[in-house]
């Protein structure tokens, strides 16, 4: 152990270290990675940790180093606090019963029975859109998104109801990036803990709903799903997975969206590239399944969207056994975080990474392919999203759309300067002005 080197870097502020660089400093990552390398220490959150950058430490963390790692002892305290005993937050056993007992209803034969759903929900938010004529969109496709979620997940009717839970999700959302976590009722925090309550009370209600008269939710096919065992999820189980699932469901996929719609409103030729696929695919009839395992061009756009605009920038892990990379020695009790938004901006692996370029992904290049885990929005490994054919699903189903019948502008005076916390932005929300072709 004595001949062990520990990381380079800097240990900051004693407690607090580095912490208020890593989250105000939007270079923090890339200047440490310029100076020190795919491996370097520092201190956040009140622990010493480690930052590990790049492909072949996306591989190590995700994948064939994942014995060192714990999900449950890296993710802050407030994620705990706020997201409970859900697959997230999950270990070891425990968590890959979880994960088996969910794929199922978020994977192959349950997918094609959401997509009429989503497409009804896209086609009511059109009109309304149309109607509106201007609007911020991040905010409309967060009421986009979670009507999906809680439909789908849930089972809910859209409404009141909905609108209600949305608004307790932006809070408890808010509470998780809290720095000072102090549980009164006038802090973030401890508002976010409120709307958990609240959440939680609505859950719990519905999961009892659903387990007496099951229907063709995600939730209901929870209530069903077995172990080889015969071992079901119990309520308080079903109630926190169903609370992360709505969380994870509809954040991201609103942040990704956003993104989307902002950067085919700046780069028209790949508008009307995109454009003429679907008008292509339009002529075989209505949007179908069958149509959107064609649109490989839409699928190019949504991995560039994916590399530039990472709605998670990357994962906590907590370091449970030591281990060495790269030959620098990381002992158990330290942190560990894995950069999602780093990765997709080396230039090594992207080159010209601040350019918008959807042909980075095409047969001929494959950027993504050269390396393995170079492209890791949806996190990688064994522990991959959970969610990633679904919102995948979801977001050509609104792309499909948008290109077919709609043309929009971006609106001028506004900031679309990037905002990260609590999901990724641009700063005014994406002002358009929006109308059928
Ligand atoms: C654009 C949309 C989405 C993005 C970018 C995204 C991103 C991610 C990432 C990066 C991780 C891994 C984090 C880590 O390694 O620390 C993850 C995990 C997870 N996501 Fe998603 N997600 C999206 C949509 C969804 C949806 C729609 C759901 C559920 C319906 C979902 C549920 C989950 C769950 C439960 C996990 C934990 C899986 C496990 O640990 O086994 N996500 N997601």
């Amino acid at each position: 152990m004595d001949n062990k080197r520990l990381p380079p870097g800097e240990l900051g502020l004693p407690v607090i270290g580095e912490t208020l660089s890593f989250v105000f400093d939007r270079q923090y990552i890339k200047s440490k990675y310029d100076k020190y390398g795919a491996i370097f220490k520092t201190r956040l959150l009140g622990r010493p940790a480690v930052f590990l950058v790049g492909p072949e430490a996306n591989e190590f963390v995700l994948s064939s180093g994942m014995e060192y790692f714990s999900w449950r002892s890296g993710w802050p305290e407030t994620f705990k606090v706020l997201l409970g005993e859900s697959l997230f937050l999950q270990d070891g056993e425990e968590h890959k019963r979880n994960r088996r007992l969910m794929m199922p209803a978020l994977h192959g034969a349950a997918l094609p029975r959401y997509v009429s759903t989503m497409e009804e929900i896209t086609q009511k938010y059109l009109k309304i859109w149309e109607e509106k004529g201007e609007f911020v969109w991040f905010e409309e496709m967060k009421k986009l998104t979670f009507e999906i979620a809680t439909v789908l997940l849930l089972g809910a009717n859209p409404g009141a109801e909905v609108d209600r839970l949305s608004g307790l999700f932006t809070t408890l959302t808010n509470g998780l990036f809290s720095l000072l976590p102090v549980r009164l009722p006038v802090t973030g925090f401890g508002r976010a803990i409120a709307a958990r309550n609240e959440l939680l009370k609505h859950l719990e209600r519905v999961v009892k709903e659903r387990q007496e008269n099951p229907t063709n939710d995600v939730l209901s096919l929870l209530i069903e799903a077995r172990d080889e065992e015969g071992n079901k999820l119990s309520l308080e189980e079903l109630t926190a997975q169903a609370m992360l699932l709505l969380f994870a469901g509809h954040e991201t996929t609103t942040s990704m969206l956003t993104w989307l719609c902002l950067e085919l409103g700046r780069y028209p030729e790949v508008l009307e590239r995109a454009r003429k696929e679907q008008k292509q695919l339009e002529l075989m009839g209505d949007l179908s399944l069958e149509q959107l395992g064609q649109m490989s061009y839409l699928d190019q756009i949504l991995l560039e969207i994916e590399r530039m605009h990472p709605p998670v920038g990357g994962g906590f892990r907590g370091v449970v056994k030591p281990f060495e990379f790269n030959g620098f020695y990381v002992p158990a009790g330290w942190l560990a975080l894995y950069s999602i938004k780093m990765t997709h901006y080396l230039p090594d692996v992207y080159p010209n990474p601040q350019n918008f370029d959807p042909d980075r992904f095409s047969l001929e290049r494959q950027e993504h392919k050269k390396r393995p885990m170079s492209l890791v929005g949806f996190g990688g490994g064994s522990r991959i999203c959970i969610g990633f054919a679904f919102a995948k699903l979801e977001m050509k189903i609104v792309a499909a759309y948008l290109l077919r019948n709609y043309a929009w502008e971006i609106l001028p005076n506004q900031s679309l300067e990037v905002v990260e916390i609590p999901t990724r932005r641009p700063k005014d929300g994406l002002r358009v002005k929006f109308e059928k072709l």
